[in-house]
């Protein structure tokens, strides 16, 4: 099985959908500016193959990663693209091998548990949409407790906007340059998934998609306000949106340091 061709299709499909993919990923490691060397602890929420968490290791090349994630396959590609990366290239054997993929569902309390007061970062991709209103706001909570004192929180989604007429015209107007994309020869979604299935099946691999029970979110994501409350009744500071193209945004805000007695 060719893991980092898979990958690379998964990169491919996504940057389809979804516009300055990249530059959103870039942004969430830029904005905190810790040091480049420094030992950044992150954790990666619906990870999927790890998109997100390799460009946090071309950021900081001595983070400490969990990628948490409900696909069993999209983690299997993670970790097995990136050992595939590893015999490609000496540089990056010790970062990758500083990155947990772990089995999470983000709606299960019992393993954020383990990692109260742990992350100087947390970031998310394209994943926290497919929450309830209900299970993001206690996401929400639980990536507050996560953080340390200082540290910060990005979320890069779909962000409805506030008037339900306007999120119309930005999701048509997002429809259209997705299928620009399309018609210009990009795979979609499900031609991806179609692909990646039949090589899992010739090559002998489980594709686990009947594990895959956990959408309940919508489209379009919550409305922008709804987040950015969110966020401050958490408790987050300086919650704002840091870039945004029609129905598509990168939210986020900071955990206080606690202030010194005396
Ligand atoms: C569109 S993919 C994005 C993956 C990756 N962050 C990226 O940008 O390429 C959404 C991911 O969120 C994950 N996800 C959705 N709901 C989840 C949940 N409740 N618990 C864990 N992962 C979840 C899915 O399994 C999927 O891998």
């Amino acid at each position: 099985m060719d893991w980092l061709h898979w990958f690379n299709r998964w990169e491919a499909m996504q940057n389809a959908y979804l516009p300055q993919r990249q530059h959103r990923f870039d942004l969430m490691f830029r904005l905190p500016d810790f040091p480049r060397e420094a030992d950044v602890r992150i954790l990666d929420l619906g990870c999927g193959p790890g998109s997100v968490t390799l460009c946090a290791l071309r950021h900081y090349p001595n983070a400490r990663i969990v990628a948490a994630d409900a696909d069993p396959v999209l983690l299997a590609m993670g970790r097995e693209s990136a050992n595939e990366r590893i015999s490609g290239s000496t540089d990056q054997r010790n970062s990758v091998q500083s990155v947990d993929f772990i089995l999470a569902d983000l709606r299960d309390g019992a393993w954020w548990a383990d990692y109260d007061g742990t992350f100087d970062l947390v970031v998310s991709a394209t994943a926290l949409h497919w929450l309830t209103e209900a299970h993001l706001a206690e996401v929400y909570r639980r990536v507050y407790r996560a953080l340390k004192p200082g540290g910060w929180f990005f979320n890069a989604d779909h962000i409805a906007a506030d008037d339900p007429a306007m999120q119309t015209r930005y999701r048509d107007l997002l429809h259209e340059w997705q299928q620009a994309n399309f018609d210009a020869g990009a795979e979609d979604w499900d031609g991806f998934w179609r692909g990646f299935e039949a090589a899992l099946t010739q090559a002998g691999l489980p594709s686990q998609r009947e594990a895959i029970t956990y959408w309940e979110g919508s489209d379009d994501g919550l409305p922008r306000q709804f987040h950015l409350d969110t966020l401050r009744a958490c408790g987050f500071a300086d919650v704002a949106v840091h870039w945004q193209d029609l129905g598509e945004a990168l939210i986020g805000g900071w955990k206080k340091q606690a202030p010194s007695a005396g």
